[in-house]
């Protein structure tokens, strides 16, 4: 990998950059145009949003701002959990898909699984939702479809019921929290994993073995997150509005770490996770 306009390839063939530019807490308005436009100006492609963001507008805005042809960009938006349910999916996606003033969108993921009650009546909920993505997928106004946050027995089901298997699983992921069990499955089962919060949203950054291992590779601790996320055949998506840490973050194809401090950094003592449980989530 050169760079982040270098892709990972789904399932169904479509090339995914490998590095995102994250975009959770950036609200509407200038400060998240402003963030994008220099995330561009850095070589990033890859943009992750969502409708729970509340900044599809302005992400939409900054790219058609940078005259930069739509086929060069990436572009995710998810779905989140007050539309799960067929036909509200289907109405949650056309109402992203205007604020982001596209035509249409190069992912789209069921932001949350539904999990909680009886097996069958979650099942079905994520079931249902997922059928709705299919057909979008099918009709071609999304180029490939994924979840995130699912863990095996949530993908399990979801598989078993469907026709087109999830292309893409976006879950937390960082030094410290590699979550092996859950990509061992998305391995196995041909869906990539995309890292939300590589940098365990700045909470990892001041560990002392990160930061030997760092000056070891002349780079920052978010730059060996964001690296040891991409050796491990996930795409980090960090996010930041500080224009030198977009560019720092953007600057993590120069160095490679070995397999001994991949091992090491994998081998860390669970540190620095949101907490946000799939399975306890309140939504
Ligand atoms: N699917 C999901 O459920 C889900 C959940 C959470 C996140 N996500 C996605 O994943 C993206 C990234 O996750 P995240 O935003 O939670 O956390 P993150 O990218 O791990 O960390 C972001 C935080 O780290 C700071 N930061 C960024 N680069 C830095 C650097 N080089 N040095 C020091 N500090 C740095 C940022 O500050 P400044 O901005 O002030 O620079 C911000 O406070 C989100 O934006 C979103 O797109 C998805």
């Amino acid at each position: 990998m050169n760079g982040p306009h270098d892709t990972f390839v789904l399932r169904n063939g479509y090339e995914i950059p490998c590095l995102g530019f994250g975009t959770w807490k950036m609200p509407e308005g200038q400060e998240a145009i402003d963030a994008i436009n220099v995330a561009l100006d850095a070589g990033y492609r890859h943009f992750d949003t969502a409708a729970a963001y509340g900044n599809e507008e302005s992400v939409g805005k900054a790219l058609k701002q940078s005259g930069i042809d739509r086929r060069e960009l990436f572009v995710t938006s998810k779905l989140w959990a007050s539309d799960r349910g067929y036909e509200s999916a289907l109405a949650a996606f056309d109402a992203s898909l205007k604020k982001l003033g596209l035509e249409y969108l190069d992912l789209y993921l069921i932001h949350w699984p539904a999990a909680k009650g009886p097996d069958e009546e979650w099942q079905k909920e994520n079931a249902d939702t997922w059928r709705a993505l299919e057909k979008l997928y099918s009709e071609g106004y999304v180029r490939a479809i994924g979840v995130s946050n699912f863990k095996a027995h949530h993908l399990e089901p979801l598989m078993k019921a469907s026709e087109i298997d999830p292309m893409v699983n976006q879950i937390e992921m960082h030094p410290g929290f590699p979550q092996q069990e859950t990509r061992k499955f998305c391995d196995l089962s041909g869906i990539l994993v995309e890292a939300w919060s590589p940098l365990g949203q700045g909470r990892v950054l001041d560990d002392d073995r990160l930061v030997q291992i760092a000056v070891s590779y002349d780079c920052t601790v978010a730059q060996l997150c964001i690296r040891w996320c991409l050796q491990n055949g996930a795409v980090p998506l960090p996010k930041s509005i500080t224009p030198e840490r977009i560019r720092e973050n953007a600057d993590v194809f120069r160095f490679d770490i070995s397999a001994d401090d991949m091992r090491k950094i994998s081998e860390l003592e669970q540190f620095g996770m949101s907490g946000l449980d799939p399975d306890e989530v309140d939504f």
